[in-house]
């Protein structure tokens, strides 16, 4: 490596003219780029938080990204003072009869102009909003992977059969579900849970329990949206079969606290709330209520904080519970501590010593500080027999961030045999509304994923680029080569839009002489490599 004093630029050979004087030209140039695009960060940043005081429709989609498409679209003035609007329309893109001969160009009729938002409830991820994507995701799976959870996955579309349950649960009834070609009842996922019972009974005795299994599928309701709450989400899903024992769901939830620290939030922000159905159904049993009322009783109950009472009793009487054991399940349920509950349930309660033995063992993971027994938690879904759990924000502005519990039955529904098992569910969209509102989503803007970019100064050297751009990407790092005629101060230009720390730039002298030079953007410095020094350069540059 030859490092570029400034007695090298003196009287020089045509190489030095053609490359080191750009080079030069091209940093002073540099400078004003940084510096107007400093300006333009500040600007984009004022207007994000301008727009940031406004609640989101879309937790991922930032701001910053409309902002910027809406900037390129629209004039000046509209750039600062556009209104969200977010969460897109229904999309007015339908199966044109005409596209054949519009696409031919025959037809003198303009085209009609493509709504390009997405689907009502959908979201676009753009490179920004996926480098935060993909910075929850890491995380998710961080804490799955640090608490001994294997990573699956199963197709989006399903057999609707799988997600059809009797109880009037939510979630059966916002099912995206048609036929296919082929005439069979099929429908996105609306939950990972169905899926995952239908791979460990597809599995049989080849799935070794107990099983700890995680994924972060893409999930679909046809849901009122709310905020946090949209028609797509993702939902980091974290189950453990075959343990009957609360020490499953002791570890379920020092997973989920595991992601909550990881991420900055911490106790004071976030509590999760813990039950049993079992407290219901003893209550239910106490009243010979038959056990086949138990799951629709309990889907009734969950609605009660989001109907009116008098509906909801009035569905619990047509059910078949008499007036006296729906003024007791609603008493029970807002009761308010173990110990009072104990009363109810006299001493011999299984749930409640369940309940007992899960709180000892938050305190050996040490998370006491983030769970309170809650009476009143029942959870929409069907298929929970024992503990649920909902994690919640403590100020009370957000829908619930994650949810769970036990179900020891589903597989049962299925034809299968019951087997043990619970878990959780953890949506994307709510816990991004929170790390904003706690100032703890990290500054994805500007962030680089490109440490060099390669330039050729003309086309016979262009070859020589790629070759010099293979040699440092094989040492592991991000290459971006200009791929098209450009001058060197575009070259430049473009290295600092994308972050780049270097430039390597192939001249005609250099190259002839196997080197090429490169330019450290953040010291300013300029050295000559020869190509095949470029991985000694990487290593250098690494520091390995
Ligand atoms: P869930 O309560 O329906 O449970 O959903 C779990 C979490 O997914 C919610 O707490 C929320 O964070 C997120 N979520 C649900 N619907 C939406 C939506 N429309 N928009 C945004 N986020 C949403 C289940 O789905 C269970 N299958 C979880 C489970 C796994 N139980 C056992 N294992």
């Amino acid at each position: 490596m030859v490092r570029i004093s400034s007695s090298l630029l003196g009287p020089s050979p045509r190489c030095r003219h053609v490359s080191v004087a750009a080079f030069v030209t091209v940093a002073c140039f540099h400078m004003t780029v940084s510096a107007a695009l400093a300006l333009q960060r500040a600007t984009i940043a004022t207007a994000s938080s301008i727009r940031g005081a406004a609640p989101s429709n879309s937790a991922f989609t930032l701001s910053l990204t409309r902002f910027r498409r809406r900037a390129a679209a629209n004039g000046p003035l509209s750039r600062l003072f556009a209104s969200d609007g977010g969460g897109g329309r229904s999309s007015a893109a339908v199966t044109d009869p005409n596209l054949a001969s519009k696409t031919t160009g025959k037809s003198s009729q303009k085209n009609k102009k493509l709504d390009t938002n997405p689907p009502k409830g959908t979201r676009d991820f753009y490179p920004d909003d996926m480098l935060l994507r993909n910075y929850l995701f890491e995380k998710f799976r961080q804490a799955a992977n640090s608490h001994g959870f294997r990573e699956y996955d199963a197709p989006v579309l399903e057999s609707e059969d799988l997600y059809v349950r009797k109880a009037g649960e939510d979630v059966s009834a916002q099912l995206y579900g048609f036929e296919d070609k082929g005439g069979r009842r099929v429908s996105l996922r609306p939950e990972m849970t169905p899926s995952l019972a239908r791979m460990v009974m597809a599995g049989g005795k080849g799935i070794v329990m107990p099983l700890k299994w995680f994924s972060i599928p893409q999930c679909w309701r046809y849901e009122r949206m709310t905020r946090g709450r949209r028609r797509e989400h993702y939902q980091w899903n974290v189950d453990i079969w075959g343990i009957a024992g609360v020490e499953a769901e002791a570890e379920l939830l020092a997973t989920m606290v595991g992601l909550f620290e990881s991420l900055g939030i911490t106790a004071e922000d976030v509590g999760i709330r813990i039950n049993s159905r079992g407290v219901i159904k003893e209550v239910l049993a106490g009243f010979d209520v038959p056990e086949e009322k138990f799951a629709a009783t309990c889907v009734l109950v969950d609605k009660l904080d989001k109907m009116p009472i008098d509906a909801i009793q009035g569905d619990m009487e047509a059910l078949g519970l008499a007036r006296s054991v729906v003024e007791n399940l609603t008493s029970v349920l807002t009761d308010a501590s173990l110990d009072s509950m104990s009363s109810v349930l006299g001493p011999d309660s299984e749930a409640l010593t369940d309940l007992r033995r899960l709180f000892a063992l938050a305190e050996a993971y040490g998370i006491t500080e983030w769970l309170a027994f809650d009476a009143s938690v029942v959870r929409g879904l069907a298929y929970y027999t024992g503990t649920v759990f909902e994690a919640f924000d403590r100020k009370g502005e957000l829908r619930a961030i994650a949810g769970g519990g036990r179900y020891d039955r589903l597989l049962e529904t299925f034809g299968g045999e019951s087997t043990p098992a619970c878990g959780f569910g953890f949506g994307d969209a709510v816990i991004v509304e929170l790390m904003k509102e706690r100032g703890v989503l990290p500054s994805v803007e500007g962030q680089s994923v490109v440490d060099v970019v390669v330039f050729a100064l003309n086309d016979e050297l262009y070859g020589g680029a790629v070759k010099a751009a293979r040699e440092i990407r094989k040492q592991g790092m991000s290459v971006d080569v200009v791929l098209e005629k450009k001058k060197m101060k575009w070259a430049f230009k473009h290295a600092d839009r994308l972050g780049a720390k270097h430039v390597v730039v192939v001249a005609p002298d250099e190259w002839e002489r196997g080197e090429v030079s490169i330019k450290d953007l953040t010291k300013g410095e300029q050295i000559l490599v020869k190509v095949e020094k470029l991985e000694e350069w990487c290593h250098t540059v690494k520091g390995v």
